[in-house]
Parts: structure tokens; C-alpha cells; sequence
């Protein structure tokens, strides 16, 4: 993809599943990656794979200090940044009527003031004068555009995401940074649609899953490489006349939805 080789970035919850795999892919493409996870062991072991071209750091995307660190030492290791992923999320699903506050704040504040945060750290960096556009790439959901059973907190962080996407586009445009949003629907081999452990109980059961997987049109899941894939034209020169949409990717399965 052109205009991704020698482009600074940072992915944010980058220590395994899809964040992994897009930190993988914008190096495999010549960038270089700050990979963030609060989990700073697993942001470490990613950042091991990429060699020269990766760095890692812990820190907590929904704390504004840990937010300014990350961006601060991007500039350190690789220079000013060109590419943010806002992707570290978090799930707390329950019934609205039983939700805690704590339930509603953890997800509130990782995904939608996680995104926040960083935006806000990095706007001095990718709203400066450069030859090539800026862009920053939001992971947001399809429940946050069609909303979920049992969902309310992270739908309306999703969905907010969403609307801080469409807002920096037009804010930011005029400084040739590109904002837009990858809502992606289900997606295999991550933590959160892990299938059920028998031992601890935890997970969506097999059945569910095959349920999910046979309304899909393109027959399958979704992988973490394919919203890496989506990613990586999003943060490339490719999509330059790009900013402020909402990719959704699902394989049709909202198609599906729509007409039954
Ligand atoms: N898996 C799916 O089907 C699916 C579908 C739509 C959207 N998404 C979104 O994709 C993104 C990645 O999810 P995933 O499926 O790879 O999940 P995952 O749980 O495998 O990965 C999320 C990562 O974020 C990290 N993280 C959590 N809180 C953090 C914080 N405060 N600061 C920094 N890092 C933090 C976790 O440690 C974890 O490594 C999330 O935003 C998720 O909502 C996932």
C-alpha cells in the first residue's frame, strides 16, 4: 500500500487480537509501530516480532498522563507520529437494568475517552504541517451503529466513537489529517468472542457461534487480518479523499439483517 513505508504509528491495545495483527501489518508495510497495551508484557512480545521497527509501552489509554507518555515517546523512538489506531477496548456486558456504574464507567472510559485521550495527546503532532496526510483510524463495532442485547455501555461508547470520528474529520480536515472508523462485526480468534471455556464458564457457546457464522454471506468470521487489511488502506495515501465514514465489515452479514 503506498504511503504507509517509513510513517510513524501507535496502535493502542495492540498486546494481542486485532490490535496485534494491525501492528503487524503497518510494519510488514514499512511503518514504524509504538505498541500499546495495558497489559505491558503482551505489548512487549508483539513489539518483539516487528524488530527495528517496534517499540512498546503499558499504560492505560482512559488516564490523559499515560496518554501524553505514549504519544511523548513515540516522538522519542521513531519521530513525529502519522498514524493513531484507537483500538484497545474493553467489554462489560449485562442487562441495562442491572448495569453498575462500574460497568458503565470501565467501558465508557477505555473506549470513548481512551479515544479521546489520544487524540487529544497527539493533535499538536498530527495536525502539523507535513507532505503527506495524517490519519487516524478508530475501531468502533457494528453495535455501536445497530446497538445489542445487553450491550448498553459499550453500544454507546462505540457509537460515541463514531461521532468523535465524524466530528475531528471535519475539525482536522483542513490540516490533511483523515479520521475515519472501521466497525467491524464479528470477528474470530479475539478475547471477545472467545468460544466458552468448560472449565471457567466463560466464552459464547459453540452453538451460538455456528449460529452467528451461518447468517454470514461470505460464509465465514471474520479474522483479525482482515480489519487489519481495512486498517492499513485507511492509515495509507490510498484513502486520501477519505475522512469521516464509517466502514462497516461483516462479511454482509447486516445485508442479512436488513431483508429478513
Ligand atoms: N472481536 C470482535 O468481534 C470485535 C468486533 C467489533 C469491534 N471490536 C473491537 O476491536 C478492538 C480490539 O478488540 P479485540 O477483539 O482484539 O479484543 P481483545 O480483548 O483481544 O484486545 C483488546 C486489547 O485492549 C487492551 N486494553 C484493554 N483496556 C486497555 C486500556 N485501558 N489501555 C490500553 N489497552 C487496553 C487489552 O489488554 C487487550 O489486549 C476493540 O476496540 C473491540 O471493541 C472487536
Amino acid at each position: 500500500m503506498r504511503g504507509i513505508e517509513g510513517r510513524v504509528a501507535l496502535v493502542t491495545g495492540a498486546g494481542r487480537g486485532i490490535g496485534a495483527a494491525i501492528a503487524r501489518r503497518l510494519a510488514s508495510e514499512g511503518a514504524s509501530v509504538l505498541v500499546n497495551d495495558v497489559d505491558a508484557e503482551a505489548a512487549a512480545e508483539v513489539a518483539a516480532e516487528l524488530g527495528d521497527r517496534g517499540a512498546s509501552t503499558g499504560g492505560s489509554v482512559a488516564r490523559p498522563e499515560d496518554a501524553g507518555a505514549m504519544v511523548a515517546l513515540v516522538q522519542e523512538r521513531f519521530g513525529p507520529l502519522d498514524i493513531l489506531v484507537n483500538n484497545a477496548g474493553v467489554t462489560r456486558d449485562g442487562m441495562l437494568h442491572r448495569m453498575t456504574d462500574e460497568a458503565w464507567d470501565t467501558v465508557l472510559d477505555v473506549i470513548l475517552r481512551g479515544a479521546f485521550n489520544l487524540c487529544r495527546a497527539a493533535a499538536p503532532m498530527l495536525r502539523r504541517d507535513a507532505p503527506h496526510h495524517r490519519k487516524v483510524v478508530n475501531i468502533t463495532s457494528i453495535n455501536g451503529i445497530y446497538g445489542t442485547v445487553a450491550n448498553a455501555n459499550y453500544s454507546s461508547a462505540k457509537a460515541g466513537l463514531i461521532g468523535l470520528t465524524k466530528t475531528l474529520a471535519r475539525e482536522w480536515g483542513p490540516r490533511q489529517v483523515n479520521v475515519n472508523a472501521v466497525a467491524p462485526g464479528f470477528i474470530e480468534g479475539t478475547r471477545l468472542t472467545a468460544v466458552r471455556d468448560e472449565e471457567t464458564g466463560l466464552g459464547i457457546p459453540p452453538e451460538v457461534l455456528d449460529g452467528i457464522v451461518a447468517q454470514i454471506p461470505v460464509g465465514r468470521a471474520g479474522t483479525c487480518d482482515d480489519v487489519a487489511g481495512l486498517t492499513a488502506f485507511l492509515a495509507s495515501s490510498d484513502s486520501d479523499y477519505l475522512t469521516g465514514q464509517v466502514v462497516e465489515l461483516h462479511g454482509g452479514l447486516e445485508i442479512v439483517r436488513v431483508v429478513a
